[in-house]
This record gives C-alpha cells, sequence and structure tokens, in this order.
C-alpha cells in the first residue's frame, strides 16, 4: 500500500485486469487525493504486484473483509463480482463506481457520463454506475447534437476492439495474429470463432428479439443518460481485430433540421471530443489514433440521404478510458 499522504483510501476490484491497470494510471495522472491504494484480484493472480506511483503494491485477494476503512470503491472484475460484493463495500461504508453492467438500469443507482449528466451524482445512495463502453462513446458526439437539433432515433454499427472483453482477448488476438503469420490454425477461446482477419457480428449474449444485450445498452442505457426516455437506437455491434479504442458509425435523425456546418460548430465546441473532418485530407477518426487519449474523436459527418433530418457521421474513442477508468475517475472527481 502506498503510505498515507492524502485523503481517500480507494480499493479496485480487478485490479490485475484491462480496466484495473487503466484506472490505476488514470487516478495517478489525473493526481487524484488518495491516501491509500488497495488493489484487489482473485486467488489466480494472488501475490502479483500492480504500480502505483512508482510503489509496487500486492494485489490481495478480494474477500468479505477487504472494504474495512476503504472510503471509494471502484469496481471492474464483471458482474458476478459486482452482484456479490459491492453491497459489502456499500454497508462498510465506501461509496461504489461500478463499470459491470449488473445496477445500470437500477433507477435510484445514478448512471453517469459527467459531460452529458453530472448532475445526476447528486442522486447517489452509494452506488454509482459507469455506462457501457460503446456507448459511452457514441453519446460523446451524439449528447451534444441533441441538445442542438433534438434527436429521434439513431441507427448505428460498433467496431469494438478487443480490449473491450479484457486483458485475455487482447492476448488472443496476438497469439492468432502469430499462429497466422506461422501457418498454424488459430486457437479460439474468448470469442466463439477467430478474431484474427475476421470480424464477428456478435458481442455478449443473444435475446430473444435478435439483437444482442450489448445492442439494446445504446437504447437503454442512452434514455437514462440523456434523460430522453423515447429515445430509439437499432444497433449492430461488431468486434473487430482492433487492440484499443471502439469506433461507432451513427446514423440519427432529428426534431429539426441539420447542416453540416451547423453540427461542426456544435461538435467542436463539445467537452471530451475532438471534431477530426477533413475528409479531402485523409483525415477522420482512428482507433489506432484514440488509442490512449482521454477524447472521443467525431468526423465524417454528412447529410443522411436516407433520414428526414438526418446526420450521418463517425466516431471513435477508447474504451478504456472514456468508456471505463477515465469516466470512473471523472465520477469521483464530481463525488
Ligand atoms: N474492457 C473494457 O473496455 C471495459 C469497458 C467498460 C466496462 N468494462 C467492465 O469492467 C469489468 C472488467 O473488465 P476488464 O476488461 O478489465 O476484464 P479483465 O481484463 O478480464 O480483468 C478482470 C479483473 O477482475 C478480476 N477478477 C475476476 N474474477 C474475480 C474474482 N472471482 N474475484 C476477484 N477478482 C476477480 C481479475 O483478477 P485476476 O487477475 O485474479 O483474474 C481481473 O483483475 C467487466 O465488468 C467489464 O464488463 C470493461
Amino acid at each position: 500500500m502506498v503510505s498515507a499522504t492524502k485523503p481517500y483510501h480507494i480499493a479496485i476490484v480487478g485490479a490485475t485486469g484491462a480496466v484495473g491497470f487503466e484506472l490505476l494510471r488514470v487516478l495517478e495522472r489525473r493526481g487524484f487525493p488518495v491516501k491509500e491504494v488497495l488493489p484487489l484480484c482473485s486467488a489466480r493472480s494472488a501475490g502479483t504486484t500492480v504500480s502505483f506511483q512508482g510503489n509496487e503494491i500486492p494485489a490481495r485477494v478480494l474477500s468479505e473483509d477487504s472494504f474495512q476503512g476503504i472510503d471509494l470503491a471502484f469496481f471492474s472484475a464483471g458482474g458476478g463480482i459486482s452482484r456479490q460484493y459491492v453491497p459489502l463495500a456499500r454497508a462498510a461504508g465506501a461509496v461504489v463506481i461500478d463499470n459491470s453492467s449488473v445496477f445500470r438500469m437500477e433507477p435510484e443507482v445514478p448512471l453517469v457520463i459527467p459531460e452529458i449528466n453530472g448532475n445526476d451524482v447528486r442522486e447517489h445512495r452509494g452506488l454509482i454506475a459507469n455506462p457501457n463502453c460503446t456507448t459511452a462513446v457514441a453519446l460523446m458526439a451524439l449528447y451534444p447534437l441533441h441538445r442542438a437539433f433534438g434527436v429521434r432515433r439513431v441507427f448505428a454499427s460498433s467496431y469494438q476492439a478487443v480490449s473491450g472483453s479484457g486483458a485475455r482477448a487482447i492476448k488472443e488476438l496476438r497469439s492468432q495474429v502469430e499462429a497466422h503469420a506461422q501457418e498454424r490454425p488459430p486457437q479460439a477461446e474468448i470469442y466463439p470463432h477467430p478474431i484474427a482477419f475476421n470480424v464477428l457480428p456478435h458481442v455478449d449474449g443473444f435475446l430473444p428479439s435478435g439483437y444482442t444485450k450489448e445492442e439494446m445498452k445504446m437504447q437503454n442505457e442512452g434514455r437514462r443518460i440523456m434523460h430522453l426516455p423515447q429515445f430509439r437506437a437499432s444497433v449492430t455491434c461488431v468486434r473487430v481485430p482492433v487492440y484499443r479504442a471502439h469506433s461507432v458509425a451513427v446514423s440519427a435523425e432529428f426534431e429539426r433540421p441539420v447542416s453540416v456546418e451547423e453540427a461542426h460548430e456544435v461538435l467542436a465546441k463539445a467537452p471530451g471530443l475532438e471534431l477530426v473532418d477533413e475528409p479531402q485530407n485523409n483525415r477522420y477518426p482512428m482507433p489506432l489514433f484514440t488509442a490512449g487519449k482521454d477524447n472521443c474523436e467525431v468526423g465524417r459527418l454528412r447529410r443522411d440521404c436516407a433520414l428526414e433530418n438526418g446526420l450521418s457521421f463517425w466516431v471513435s474513442g477508447d474504451q478504456l478510458l472514456k468508456g471505463a477508468a477515465l469516466n470512473a475517475v471523472q465520477i469521483a472527481e464530481l463525488l
């Protein structure tokens, strides 16, 4: 643990995972007031150390007693762990920021993107949910347009990086790329098919409607975050062989007419977003360049030729940051 010089005792559940690693980096980078960090993991990683502010801190195995004396607990260890341990963390007096989807639709749990509905944090009762990563990236561009033109519905397709499925999926893509180079058959464990040199129109489990759970999150979570119960989103989520940063192609229909020039003006001023829209110079957002960046990027703006008052655009953002760790720390800063 880190020496006691700053105010908050912080637990990170899932500190040895992809999001946990980024949480530690974001806390360091933003100078969050930390008195002590307690990294938590499963028995698998017991003894592993994580680095924080120049110290190597041994990760501890998560247990029912992990939260004594903790002020703030970040959860990023999957839904099952959140369901079981978030109540214990709250009972021990910690405020929880949860990255899983378990509590996102509970009416008394604020679901927050600070640039959009930061005020909702005030309603919290010891638990705040972090939104789905694809939804977060898409809303960073959609919400400012909604404020200006009133969104009715969207059609969208996502291009989701493997790091969205955690550290093991990053290894899976890497080993499949190596296998391909050596003309060996690829081994698929995390995904049902090889992801290297492929795209999978399958993210999360299928629902009876034919959509996946992931695909419905943009509509369901978008309604809560934008305070827009009529919002409709028909989404196809696709896993692509990209290591990091999700991209989303969006066609949106608005209440009011929208021109590309007006949309540019709105998006250029939006917090947490950069307008990269010079297609004639081959400049548009790409995951290779949004990976590792706090800001999301939006570009390829054009009037949608099939929708009334429609605008099509392309948004890309680091889902480990804006879709998870950065957003979670921004929520903690609001607190
Ligand atoms: N990756 C993303 O882009 C992203 C974005 C938004 C939200 N999320 C959510 O964040 C969570 C973590 O995702 P991730 O991508 O970081 O996954 P990950 O790389 O697989 O990491 C999972 C973490 O959870 C820990 N863990 C797993 N089972 C545990 C158990 N029984 N007890 C204690 N710790 C346990 C793991 O510890 P060990 O090292 O011991 O296995 C590891 O630290 C998930 O709920 C995911 O849906 C992820």
